[in-house]
């Protein structure tokens, strides 16, 4: 059985600043392999949950208030159920704006004291918020017998993040987390939610992450502008195709007809959008027959596109990717999440590894002059309760 020595730290750290036994719910960060700023357009993403999580030891209170400890921080945050409202301190959103979506959604929920932790990285788009916000929503409905679906927790943790840190995000993050499934990826079309576990095959290939270490400042609200410019490519085109709901239903030939003569930048916009949405389909395909070769060179093109047309990338993501980009050993790599900062995702020969990281740190330190950090994601299972 997996031990998860996390989940006992908050467990002992509970019980040590409350004298009694916690429940302790695990919720992973994600990759994801192709798909990016797909799932607020209603196409498809094919995301996995990895072996860096959020953990949360949770208990009962007898009153109506909430308490929170961030383990990594040495923080303490008080607040109540009466009085539910984001903070400029930021970590407590993910756990206030979830307890927040319980009272919204009419179910009766009590006062509780809480301990978080975790190893997920925060600020590499590995989805820390969406891991913390899925663990504290599957720890209430436990605590508080609220019987509430798992898809229902995933829609409540991405309103939370819209109303208590106001980026408007899809649902993959949340959605990864807590539906991960070991050694798979999952195909979730984003507009029914239908989805289905794909099998990771990718014999001697090992998903490499690199960290460029920056947090962009500008990640939310350019965030945020570019779904509006979605929204406003899919306006064009209803003019004259009123089916048309979002970018899931355009065409090339509709942007080129009803959105480039009007607008150079949205074109460019939804150029990708669209020319992805067919890639993922493309790459899940060759997933499944093992050409990982292939699914490679589309997660290249996906980088282009996300740099270029998309323009979420920044001069170290570009450099990373660019590193790699005639190395035999890399079968494919690109940025990976929102975008600004954050991780690279990158396919490697295994035995390629450890000569890669050396190189690319080196050349990182030099070129870029910051320390570049390196995970090797092993894809896991999504949110659970875990027994101790
Ligand atoms: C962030 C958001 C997701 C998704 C990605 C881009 O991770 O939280 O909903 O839009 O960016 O694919």
């Amino acid at each position: 059985m997996q031990t998860f020595p996390i989940a006992h730290a908050v467990h002992n750290r509970y019980t040590e600043l409350y004298q009694d036994k916690p429940l302790v719910v695990r919720s992973p960060g994600r990759v994801n392999i192709i798909g990016e700023h797909t799932d607020y357009n209603e196409g498809f993403v094919l995301p996995a949950a990895i072996d860096k999580a959020a953990y949360v030891a949770i208990g009962h209170r007898s009153d109506n208030n909430i308490r929170l400890f961030a383990e990594e921080l040495d923080e303490t945050f008080e607040s109540s159920l009466s009085t539910l409202a984001p903070s400029d301190k930021g970590w407590p959103n993910y756990i206030l704006g979830v307890a927040d979506q319980f009272l919204k959604s009419g179910y009766t929920i009590g006062g509780f004291n809480l301990v978080l932790s975790g190893d997920v990285p925060i600020g590499a788009g590995l989805s820390s918020s969406a891991a913390i916000e899925c663990a504290t929503g599957f720890a209430l409905n436990e605590l508080f017998q609220t019987a509430i679906p798992r898809l229902e927790l995933v829609k409540m943790a991405q309103r939370a993040e819209h109303l208590f840190a106001g980026v408007r995000v899809g649902i993959m993050d949340m959605f990864a987390s807590a539906f991960g499934k070991k050694d798979h990826v999952i195909k979730l079309d984003c507009r029914s939610l239908d989805y289905e576990y794909v099998p990771l095959k990718m014999e001697g290939i090992k998903i490499v992450l690199f960290n460029t270490n920056i947090e962009h400042s500008l990640a939310s609200s350019e965030y945020n502008t570019r779904r509006q410019q979605c929204e406003a490519g899919v306006a064009l085109i209803q003019k004259h195709h009123p089916e048309v709901h979002s970018l899931r239903d355009a065409t090339m030939a509709m942007l080129h007809q009803y959105v480039e003569p009007v607008d150079a930048l949205i074109y460019k916009r939804c150029k990708y959008v669209v020319e992805e949405k067919e890639r993922l389909l493309q790459g899940c395909e060759d997933l499944r027959h093992g050409d990982i070769k292939a699914l490679g060179q589309k997660m290249f093109q996906t980088h282009d596109g996300l740099s270029k047309e998309y323009e979420v990338s920044c001069k170290e993501l570009d450099f990373l990717v660019d590193r790699v980009r005639n190395n035999e050993a890399v079968l494919g790599a690109r940025m990976m999440g929102g975008g600004f900062g954050g991780c690279t995702i990158n396919l490697v020969r295994e035995e390629a590894i450890e000569a890669l990281v050396q190189e690319t740190t080196a050349a990182y330190a030099k070129q870029m002059n910051r320390e570049l950090l390196t995970y090797i994601a092993l894809i896991e299972d999504g949110t659970s309760v875990i027994p101790i």
